[in-house]
């Protein structure tokens, strides 16, 4: 087995705790690697001026992939901001670097597997098991956004859209535009991915996610790339729906869904949703896919209220770590890994706080270790 070079970034709060009880899983199973710790997130904007420093971006540019725990966005109140005293005053941008770091690599794909453990006292029902493919780069997350509407824009807008009309008037701080920007080739790369997935791990139902009898022009775009995408896969099933309506069903009948997929927003909402039914942020595992490199993280925030209490779910990030063995080739590890989760999970003796027990975040990555 090569030895890897995995980029390690922390970042904030208990993002530190539950990469702390990672490491303690990929040690135990013999994973070989090279990390090397990267700066980013809130603390070194307050620092810096910058959540994703040069540096980290020079060290993702030569892994082979990226476990990353959680960040703290920038406070909506200016107030909040502790700012290092050669900062203050001084007119700073505040980008997310998770935005970037999926924009800057292409990490198109964000793979949201959501599967309910047996035993696990927070799951919905116990039969679900729905991976979710989010296009992870365009859409409404694509970052073209006015505040204030500049004058140009709503001229232009006025000629050529017969929608507008209604706007026309307002004075420019008076409303607000974010676009939403979806390609074909966005489309196709995000859609090919999920059938590639199906037919390797034999799915059956590739689920379409849209709302395109209103949104025409983009999830339009998404419904028929994902039709034409399709028809290279006649073994699998295609079927789609409207994000509102699938927010139902899957309450509903979750057991019906194999394989989601969907553009950024719908995508993010929806794995929440899958997320929420086998047991919250505590397991929520997601990668963030490109073609050279990818970043494994669970969805969770830093969660300030728990930060430095080694109380919160190491299971998501470890799952997260799971994603990325099995993205490296190191299948074999990768099953084991979940075994053993899924064996603790089973078992029931160690459990976090949000699982109804009293186990440490140390404490339950040691669980999974001993299993291994
Ligand atoms: P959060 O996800 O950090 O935490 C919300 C609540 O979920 C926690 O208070 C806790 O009750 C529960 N929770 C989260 N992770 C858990 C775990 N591993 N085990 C058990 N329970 C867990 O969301 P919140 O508090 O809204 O945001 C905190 C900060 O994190 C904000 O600045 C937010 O913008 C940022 N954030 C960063 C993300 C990232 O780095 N990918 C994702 C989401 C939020
Ligand atoms: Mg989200």
């Amino acid at each position: 087995m090569k030895t890897y070079k995995i980029a390690w970034l922390p970042g904030d709060g208990i993002g530190v705790e539950v990469l702390e009880a990672t490491k303690i899983v990929l040690d135990k199973i013999g994973f070989k690697a090279e990390y090397t710790h990267g700066d980013i997130g809130w603390e070194f904007w307050c620092k810096e001026g910058d959540a994703l420093p040069q540096r980290t971006m020079d060290l993702l540019k030569i892994s082979d992939a990226a476990m990353f725990g959680a960040i703290t966005s920038k406070p909506v109140k200016e107030a909040e901001l502790e700012l290092v005293p050669e900062l203050q005053g001084k007119k700073l941008v505040y980008r997310s670097p998770i935005v970037r770091m999926r924009q800057s690599f292409d990490l198109y794909n964000c793979l949201r597997p959501t599967k309910a453990y047996i035993g696990n006292p927070l799951n919905f029902k116990d039969d679900i098991d729905i991976v979710v493919f989010r296009e992870n780069t365009e859409d409404l997350y694509c970052g073209v956004e006015f505040n204030q509407v500049p004058e140009e824009l709503s001229s232009l807008l006025t000629k050529i859209s017969p929608s507008f009309a209604k706007f026309k008037d307002l004075k420019p701080e008076e409303y607000s535009i974010s676009t939403k920007i979806n390609t074909r080739l966005g489309c196709e790369k995000i859609i090919t991915a999920a059938f590639d997935f199906a037919r390797k791990h034999n799915r059956k139902k590739v689920t379409i996610v849209h709302k395109a009898n209103v949104v025409r022009a983009t999830d339009g775009l998404f419904l028929e790339v994902g039709k034409e995408v399709a028809k290279n896969y006649p073994e699998i099933q295609f079927d789609e729906g409207n994000i509102d309506a699938m927010t139902m069903w899957l309450l509903k009948n979750p057991e019906r869904y194999d394989v989601l997929v969907a553009p950024n927003l719908y995508g993010d909402i929806i794995s929440d949703l899958c997320a929420q039914m086998v047991g919250g942020l505590g397991f929520a595992c997601s990668g963030n896919i490109g073609k050279n490199l990818a970043v494994f993280e669970p969805t969770h925030g830093s969660a300030p209220k728990y930060a430095g209490q080694y109380k919160v779910n190491p299971l998501a990030t470890i799952l997260a770590a799971k994603m990325m063995l099995d993205w490296l080739g190191e299948t074999e590890m990768g099953v084991k890994l979940e075994k053993a989760v899924a064996d603790v999970i089973a078992e029931g003796k160690v459990r976090t706080y949000d699982m109804g027990g009293n186990a440490t975040t140390i404490d339950m990555a040691n669980a999974v270790a001993e299993k291994l």
